[in-house]
């Protein structure tokens, strides 16, 4: 009898976690810049996000008060280091989802590895107070340069034994975009229908978009534009802010799209689809890539499949091949760092 009752208890307090798993607590770090305030926004917008904690090394708790009277059920609050050194552990804590969009943004001229010096020991520090914080987080990495910040965050979170390769993720969502936008440029066709496989990384000729497995053909030229374009939206918008910043507001609605898929996911949707750059057994043997952005489907632990990348043409078969080798020398150079730095 008494044992039943413990079952039963049991039961109801896992019936009751399911639906209280449908709170969500979602954490901004850099919260207060060009990233950071748009997607704090649309996050704010997502009745399936109950509680925003925003911090920033400055601006948080303005954007928090800003965001906080719109009239969505969610709580929002605001941290920054100068109000005291719990702040961040406060913030985290009890976190689901972890958006990483700190650090400095390209100007006109540079790559995103240039901003390597400067954003490898940001994201390496943050890494290390969601390690500490709130292990058990999806942690959504934005912060170029992409291929080389998400290998830092693993290491750390290995150094640190708490380390799931099912939850971390470079969110390389705007390629997605670009490509499903650009191609609906060509085609004429709505571009909310369009969905561009892109696989590889997050720079320049390592985003290799597959065309060929979405039926479309583009000839020559274009198809060579196409994918330079892709491969090099970033530039185009770095260029057209002329030193002020790269994408700020597309890279917002990707990364929201991405938290909306995380947490439709976890709040047990199934089939849910994106590409994102994960820890992936696809190219390790063969090519030596440990980290690799192809479609993956997400669950409630997070990645619950990585896709392979499936039937490509010759073409786009000379597109991985740089990839591969690209990628490789990036995700090695953040674990040389964080071998060294963490
Ligand atoms: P930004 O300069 O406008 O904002 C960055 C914010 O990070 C600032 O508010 C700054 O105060 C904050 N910050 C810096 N160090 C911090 C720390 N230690 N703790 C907390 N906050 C800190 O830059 P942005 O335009 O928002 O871009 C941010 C990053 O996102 C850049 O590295 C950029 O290259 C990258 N990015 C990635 C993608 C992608 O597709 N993954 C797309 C666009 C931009
Ligand atoms: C992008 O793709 O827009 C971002 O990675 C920012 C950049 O530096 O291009």
């Amino acid at each position: 009898m008494f044992a039943s009752r413990q079952i039963f208890g049991s039961i109801q307090r896992r019936a009751f976690s399911a639906s209280a798993s449908n709170a969500s607590k979602v954490v901004v770090l850099g919260a207060g810049g060009g990233i950071g305030q748009p997607l704090s926004l649309l996050l704010k917008l997502n009745p399936r996000v109950s509680e925003l904690a925003l911090f920033d090394i400055r601006g948080a708790p303005g954007v928090a008060a800003d965001v906080g009277h719109i009239n969505t059920k969610s709580n929002v609050k605001g941290y920054e280091p100068s109000k005291g050194e719990d702040q961040i552990k406060e913030c985290l804590k009890g976190a689901d989802i972890v958006l990483i969009p700190a650090g400095v943004p390209r100007k006109p001229g540079m790559t995103r590895d240039d901003l390597f010096n400067t954003n490898a020991s940001i994201v390496r520090d943050l890494a290390k107070a969601a390690a500490e914080n709130c292990p058990d987080a999806n942690i959504l990495i934005i912060s170029n340069p992409v291929n080389s910040t998400v290998p830092i965050t693993a290491e750390v979170f290995k150094k640190a034994g708490v380390y799931n390769p099912k939850r971390l993720f470079g969110v390389t969502t705007l390629d997605v975009v670009r490509a499903s936008r650009f191609i609906s440029q060509y085609k004429n066709t709505d571009p909310a229908n369009e969905s561009i496989v892109v696989v590889g990384g997050h720079s320049g000729e390592t985003i290799v978009p597959l065309l060929s497995q979405s039926g479309y053909n583009l000839d020559g030229q274009a198809l060579a534009d196409y994918i330079k374009r892709v491969q090099f939206g970033g530039d185009e918008v770095v260029q057209a802010k002329g030193g002020a910043g790269s994408a700020t507001l597309s890279m917002a609605m990707a990364g929201a799209r991405f938290t909306e898929s995380l947490l439709k996911a976890a709040q047990g949707q199934k089939g849910v689809i994106e590409p994102t750059f994960v820890d992936s057994p696809l190219y390790k043997e063969s090519h030596g890539v440990t980290y690799f952005a192809s479609n993956v489907e997400l669950g409630p632990n997070g990645v619950e499949k990585i896709h392979p990348v499936g039937k490509i043409t010759d073409h786009e078969q000379g597109l991985l091949d740089t990839c591969l080798k690209q990628l490789k020398g990036n995700i090695e150079k953040g674990e040389a760092f964080a071998n060294q730095n963490v």
